[in-house]
């Protein structure tokens, strides 16, 4: 009996309190991080945004594997249960390394976001938005497909929300308004049922987006449904943590902790205590050797 609770005691220290690690290319995936304290509300969360090598969304695969491989091993020193690949660009350019490269588990946004378009679709087409590197690495339809062979899929990159969206833009603002229109008009014209917001800043304009496309079409947050998948990996493995607490949070970013702290507490609905500014040589190995070589 008392080596049965000793047992519990040691693995909640060893594996259950160790932290959630995310990575994003900068502040977006705070919208990932809000989805993951609201539903996992005593897990310990360590991010990592890229803030210094943004936009990872126009880059081309190899440059943001590459990127994507180094967020998540800085993360590493952290000693993660699981580590989450909250940037779509990434998860959608990326995965196969990290799944294949990563010492612990990877949650993507990808494989959620499509599985809950697909539960939704009932036969009609599915709408993906997202970077121009989500849309054209046909990621999100491949997901899709694999779920539901013969599902019609329409991608739309739409490369203006992410930089509205970090002026403070806002849904009612006209300018968002008639850049949503102009994105998001073919699809209405489609009669999509559902559209999936493949990019971590889009669930700010999701009151513009589902004004624009009417009541009748559903709106699935990958971040959201990314939250739900990490719940189930980490149940399966019994390493979600079940304590009375309010998990903690610590930020580091590659640049600009100061805007990071004002623009990112409306991505993630509460105020950024602190932020802490990382040196290249900790984050990319590149810089690390050069440095010994100076
Ligand atoms: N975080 C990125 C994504 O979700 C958007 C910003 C970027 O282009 O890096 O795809």
């Amino acid at each position: 009996m008392l080596t049965w609770s000793l047992y519990w005691t040691v693995r909640e220290c060893l594996v259950t309190r160790k932290p959630i690690a995310v990575f994003d290319s900068g502040l977006g995936g705070l919208s990932v991080v809000r989805e993951l304290r609201r539903s996992l509300s005593c897990e310990d969360i360590v991010y990592f945004g890229d803030t210094a090598r943004v936009p990872y969304g126009i880059k081309s695969r190899r440059t943001v594997a590459k990127f994507a491989l180094e967020d998540a091993r800085f993360l590493l020193q952290f000693e993660p249960k699981l580590i989450v690949a909250a940037c779509n660009t990434a998860s959608a350019l990326a995965m196969d390394e990290l799944e294949e490269k990563l010492p612990v588990p990877v949650v993507g946004v990808v494989k959620p976001g499509a599985r809950a378009a697909v539960q939704l679709a009932d036969g009609a087409p599915v709408a993906v938005i997202g970077t121009e590197a989500t849309i054209s690495s046909g990621a999100y339809t491949a997901a899709i497909r694999t779920l539901s062979a013969q599902q019609e899929v329409i991608g739309q990159a739409c490369p203006l929300f992410v930089p509205l969206v970090e002026e403070g833009r806002d849904s009612d603002d006209p300018i968002v308004k008639l850049t949503v229109e102009t994105y998001l008009s073919s699809l209405r014209e489609a009669g999509i049922h559902v559209i999936v917001l493949g990019c971590t800043h889009y669930p700010l304009l999701k009151e513009a987006i589902a004004e624009y496309l009417g009541p009748l079409v559903r709106i699935v947050e990958s971040g959201r449904e990314t939250a739900h998948a990490v719940r189930e990996v980490l149940q399966r493995g019994e390493n979600l943590c079940a304590e009375e607490r309010t998990g903690t949070l610590q930020c580091h970013v590659s640049d600009n902790p100061t805007r990071f702290r004002r623009i990112g507490s409306r991505f993630l609905d509460e105020e950024i205590e602190h932020v802490e500014l990382v040196e290249p040589e900790q984050y990319i190995a590149s810089a690390a050797s050069d440095r010994k070589e100076k």
